[in-house]
């Protein structure tokens, strides 16, 4: 993933996604974390962006410590923090500025996330392998690492479209228009994304380019970067629908218990 990917993109996140469920999907994962072990209480999150599911998963009580390499998304997301930490009974959520592959918090988490297709964004088996590793590296016995990647059987069934998509709010109007580029080889999709952004209050336009190379995974990929770095595969399935994941599953949803 090249360094600029999400820098000017990043600005409009909050806006481009302002209609996709976090509560649902927190909740889901609150749910899942419990699940796996009752006791989950500190989390760390990979990818954390704009902070939307951690300030969440804070208010259901876990303490959660996100990385992010978008200096803007962090800059964004705590923004938030203060709020977040209000409630008596809530958790606390903060975030740093890093690389999810690199970047070594010297304490351990019960639980490791990366949500929102972050791990599909992690393109070579170099990548993948570091970022099994840092996860495992910053889990305590028995933890557990939980994350959602594009699933190669939807992917080569359905195949990526060129997709238009418009959102407003009270001062600007979005248009996104998704140009992806398949590569059977090296099993990424290239999306050149193209963004429009018009002021409603000086109808000023800007207008820009950022291309995101996402990576998708067959679940024998999967149960071998996982074996590699120390974890078992325990579950994976539908994300928030839990079934079984098909040929037009487009987002599955692993856990992974690091083996003791
Ligand atoms: C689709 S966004 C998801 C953000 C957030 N998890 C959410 O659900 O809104 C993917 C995020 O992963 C971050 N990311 C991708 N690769 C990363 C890496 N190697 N280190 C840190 N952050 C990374 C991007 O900057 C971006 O914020």
């Amino acid at each position: 993933m090249s360094e600029e990917t999400f820098q000017r993109y990043s600005a409009y996140y909050d806006l481009l996604y302002r209609d996709k469920d976090y509560e649902t999907e927190a909740d889901s994962v609150a749910r899942a974390l419990r699940a796996a072990n009752p006791n989950t209480h500190s989390v760390l999150e990979f990818g954390s962006g704009t902070g939307r599911h951690g300030r969440l998963l804070a208010e259901h009580g876990f303490d959660v410590f996100g990385i992010e390499r978008s200096q803007t998304m962090v800059t964004t997301a705590r923004s938030f923090t203060d709020d977040s930490a209000v409630g008596r009974e809530s958790g606390i959520f903060d975030c740093v500025q890093g690389d999810i592959q690199t970047t070594t918090l010297n304490r351990p988490f019960h639980a490791v996330l990366a949500l929102f297709h972050v791990v599909s964004y992690q393109t070579t088996d170099a990548d993948v392998d570091r970022t099994f590793a840092n996860a495992a590296r910053h889990l305590s016995a028995d933890g557990i690492f939980f994350f959602d990647v594009w699933h190669g059987p939807a992917v080569l069934h359905e195949r990526p479209a060129v997709r238009e998509k418009r959102v407003e709010d009270a001062t600007t109007l979005l248009t996104r228009l998704a140009e992806p580029r398949l590569d059977v080889d090296r099993h990424t999709v290239t999306v050149r994304y193209s963004i429009t952004a018009q002021s409603k209050i000086d109808n000023q336009i800007t207008e820009f380019q950022e291309e995101h190379c996402m990576r998708y995974f067959f679940p024998e990929e999967i149960t071998s970067f996982a074996r590699k770095t120390g974890f078992n595969v325990e579950r994976s399935e539908e994300f928030l629908t839990a079934q079984p994941p098909s040929d037009r599953t487009w987002g599955v949803a692993y856990l992974l218990r690091k083996r003791t």
